[in-house]
């Protein structure tokens, strides 16, 4: 099969209003995120990842779009979209961009429209109903608690919000709005955006019937979150889902080289192939490194699955990224530091493409915000915060004298600093990556798990042709004797390493993370 750009690229998600402010407001912005291109190319970075972009009143910083064709200003105007574009493909950049079609926000027009008659032509473009039992249509739950039905008292029905309710979903059973979106879609790509990123792309088609949504037995709950108490059996993940996003591909395909990575949160992992399809997606997120503990069995399991369900498909990972708190205070405090460069081999020397998350290249840590700073509905501030480029009061990110979240410790953590500094978090990202875009093994080779690895140690193998590449990855608090063949060490997570050849066995430090080639 041909390779795909986006097969050998490492993506890297920014978080638009975190990234870089240009013009002194506290809100970082398109041009400051255009300002810092080299910055990114110097990491070697192939491609970017931009959150929301467009016209939005904020309930949920841009996934509440109520202008698909525009940028919020905040953040720039189209002109600078355009110029962001223009730089980035100056220097081999891609940029794909969330799209948010499963919901709009409430002040979007087409909804205004429709919630203003029971008539309006609009209506049939959300999903109204009336109610059950003196009660909401069905017992389907939003993401962020309680139902996910609201009752609008002016025309008597109830409309449908998987998430905020200022997020009502779009029908699209209605070819109408199906046809809108691929519109929404054209005018990004005819811009020259590279991609999409799609937002909960299986929730896009709900259950024709309206059927209640099964209930989760008490004792098979993972968590007491009320959503979970019910199986999205019908509000997710419906057969007919898969048609629209074959819609969607055939936009994409009507353009060279574009492609679209969806955010699906299928009812059975297994199914996520069931999305990555010659006529579907490219991609697909693959959350389970997100909730992986720091243990070498559960990371392998969970590779070892991804290889065995995906087939053909390509795979995809992801440590961390705007919705979860940052994997660097995920693996205990103790050891931070050690784990998170220990994980960033394990990331980028995966079969699959990488996504990493602004600032985890400097190890930059969750923010804890104080009430009055709070303004994500469902706490997720500390993963959002600014990005600490120098050790200056505003961190570099602003000239203003309030960002708009509150910044972390720039003074301990910044890019400045670490740009120098052959030891740091940040180094040790650049090193890996240019390491994975010069050896083919790693990004195009096979996996395969090693059959004899130390307790508490996950080993594997990358291999191509006659290039053969070993990952091994200690995960226990003490050393650990690897056997092995002639190798040379390419690269390790521990700066304390000096040699650079081993023959016969190597001890893997604490934490530590090594990539070796086979002489
Ligand atoms: C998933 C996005 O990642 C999250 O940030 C957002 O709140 C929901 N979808 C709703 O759009
Ligand atoms: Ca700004």
């Amino acid at each position: 099969m041909p390779r795909h750009w986006w097969q050998d690229a490492v993506f890297y998600q920014i978080y638009p209003r975190s990234f870089a402010d240009s013009n002194g407001d506290g809100i970082g912005d398109l041009d400051g995120i255009t300002a810092h291109f080299d910055y990114l190319r110097e990491l070697g970075i192939d491609a970017l990842w931009l959150s929301p972009i467009n016209p939005s009143p904020l309930r949920d910083w841009g996934y509440d779009v109520s202008d698909y064709c525009d940028a919020h200003r905040d953040l720039g105007t189209l002109a600078s979209f355009d110029r962001m574009i223009a730089e980035a493909h100056r220097r081999g950049i891609r940029i794909i961009f969330d799209l948010v079609p499963n919901h709009t926000s409430d002040q979007h027009p087409w909804f205004v429209e429709s919630r203003s008659s029971r008539t309006n032509p609009k209506r049939d473009w959300y999903i109204w109903r009336g109610g059950k039992n003196g009660g909401p249509p069905t017992n389907w739950k939003s993401t962020f608690g309680g139902s996910a039905w609201e009752f609008d008292a002016a025309t008597g029905e109830y409309y449908l919000h998987s998430f905020l309710r200022e997020q009502p979903d779009l029908n699209f059973r209605n070819p109408a709005v199906v046809e809108a979106m691929h519109d929404v879609i054209r005018f990004w790509l005819e811009r020259g955006a590279d991609g999409f990123r799609v937002d909960v792309i299986a929730q896009m088609i709900k259950d024709a019937e309206f059927r209640d949504n099964p209930e989760v037995p008490a004792g098979q709950r993972l968590t007491q979150l009320e959503r979970l108490a019910y199986e999205h059996r019908y509000s997710s993940d419906q057969p007919e889902v898969h048609d629209v996003i074959r819609g969607f591909r055939r936009v994409l395909e009507s353009y060279r080289d574009r492609m679209m990575v969806g955010e699906v949160w299928p009812r059975e992992q297994r199914s996520l192939a069931d999305y990555l399809r010659p006529d579907e997606l490219q991609q697909a997120f693959n959350f389970r490194f997100l909730f992986s503990p720091w243990s070498a069995d559960a990371f392998r399991s969970r590779i070892e699955e991804v290889e065995a369900q995906l087939g053909d498909a390509w795979p995809t990972y992801t440590l961390s990224n705007h919705d979860f708190p940052r994997h660097i205070m995920r693996y205990g405090e103790r050891d931070a530091d050690a784990r998170a460069r220990m994980a960033a081999i394990l990331l980028l020397t995966m079969r699959g493409t990488p996504f990493i998350y602004y600032g985890e290249e400097i190890g930059m840590p969750n923010v804890s915000i104080p009430d009055a700073r709070k303004r994500d509905p469902v706490g997720r501030d500390r993963c959002r915060t600014p990005m600490q480029w120098d050790s200056s009061r505003a961190g570099g990110f602003t000239m203003a004298s309030e960002p708009w979240l509150p910044l972390g410790d720039c003074a301990a953590i910044n890019v400045e600093q670490q740009r120098a500094d052959p030891s740091s978090m940040l180094s040790l990202y650049r090193r890996m990556l240019h390491l994975r875009k010069t050896t083919r093994a790693l990004r195009e080779g096979s996996y395969r798990t090693a059959a004899n690895a130390p307790a508490d140690c996950l080993v594997f193998h990358r291999e191509l042709a006659d290039e053969r590449v070993i990952v091994a990855l200690n995960f226990s608090a003490e050393i650990r004797r690897l056997n092995l063949p002639r190798a040379s060490i390419l690269l390790s997570s521990s700066h304390a390493r000096t040699e650079s050849a081993i023959e016969g066995a190597l001890d893997l430090s604490p934490n530590e993370g090594i990539v070796l080639i086979l002489n």
